[in-house]
């Protein structure tokens, strides 16, 4: 039997309709704009999000580096959770290369309240404090379960934040799960935000790249910021060719890996030793805590057995579910975890 990986949704491994579009795409020099393919998903994508342009990307942190650099300038701030993507797991770039400050927001459970933005937003009057320049929103939220931002609290979020003049930067790697789990149009979503990023390479099962999505200048501004931080490519139809598949034929799938999440969420809650808040999963994402062993040792003993988690946090591992993932190894998986808890 095969490994059962449930490390990410970015094991992904490309569908062979996708490796076919990829052999035969037409293709040409993207920094120069003349790659149809890549101008193609351009298209589709800006259109998908009900916004103006897009640009294609290499990667997801590329896509919120951008974000912050659009939407903000050396010396300000932006305001995002404390368990963002942005702020914890994309190398400070925000500080390192744009010079822009994080000012971290701690939710419960990934929902910032419009009392929590209008509090960290810095008094403008008063020159002790960085200017605010932009919220960030990450929807579905990775480190808070996959969980799913509620259409009017995201409307909120970003209606206080416009009312102060700053804008809206949407991580929106995972849009998609989100759209699918609220059976919802993926551009509403996408509505309160100025600008978006989303992946292809996660659950949409694209070997690489995502789109920058906003206005046209917005994205003339991430174009430029793609060119100077070496991320202008050249024939990359090649990869785009995948996320015209992805847009056409993934996204529907989503609620099987959702389906999956849950049955493998309630089945881990039950197990002994183990804590699975199933409120927060609601896509798929599973995240869940251990009473007697540390996230190492389950991931390393579930590993010897043919099962591959993340440890991320000393007692707390995640599971993730995506194409290649059927129900029966939903099942081996919770046998495997059984078996170790039960060591
Ligand atoms: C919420 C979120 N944002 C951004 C990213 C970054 O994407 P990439 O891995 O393509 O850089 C990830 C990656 O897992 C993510 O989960």
């Amino acid at each position: 039997m095969g490994v059962i990986d449930l490390r990410s949704d970015t094991v992904t491994q490309p569908t062979a309709e996708m490796r076919r579009a990829m052999a035969t795409a037409p293709l040409g020099d993207d920094v120069m704009g003349d790659d149809p393919t890549v101008n193609r998903l351009e298209e589709i994508a800006a259109t998908r999000m009900g916004k103006e342009a897009s640009v294609f990307l290499p990667s997801g942190t590329m896509g919120n580096l951008i974000g912050i650099a659009v939407n903000a300038r050396q010396g300000e701030e932006v305001i995002a959770d404390s368990e963002s993507h942005v702020f914890l797991y994309e190398g400070a770039g925000a500080a390192a290369v744009t010079g822009v400050q994080i000012q971290q927001v701690a939710t419960p459970a990934g929902v910032m309240s419009p009392e929590q933005i209008e509090a960290a937003i810095r008094p403008r009057d008063d020159f002790h404090f960085a200017l605010t320049a932009a919220l960030f929103l990450e929807n579905t939220h990775n480190r808070h379960g996959g969980i799913v931002w509620p259409l009017d609290a995201l409307q909120a979020a970003a209606d206080t934040a416009h009312e102060h003049g700053i804008r809206v930067h949407l991580d929106g790697a995972r849009i998609f799960n989100a759209a699918v789990a609220l059976g919802i149009h993926v551009a509403d979503i996408a509505a309160p935000a100025d600008t978006v990023t989303f992946c292809i390479s996660k659950g949409l099962g694209c070997p690489a790249g995502s789109l920058f999505c906003g206005t046209r200048e917005s994205v003339e501004k991430a174009r430029r910021w793609r060119k100077r931080l070496g991320g202008g490519m050249r024939q990359t139809g090649v990869l785009a060719a995948a996320g015209l598949v992805a847009l056409d034929t993934m996204v529907d799938r989503l609620a099987e890996d959702h389906a999956n999440a849950r049955t493998l969420a309630e089945g881990l809650a039950e197990l002994p030793g183990i804590t699975c808040d199933l409120s927060r999963v609601q896509t798929n994402l599973i995240y869940f805590d251990l009473a007697r062993i540390s996230g190492a040792q389950f991931q390393e003993a579930c590993r010897q057995r043919g099962l591959l988690g993340e440890a991320m946090g000393p007692r707390r591992i995640r599971f993730v579910t995506h194409d290649g993932i059927a129900a029966a190894d939903i099942q081996s998986a919770l046998e495997i975890c059984h078996e170790v808890m039960s060591a």
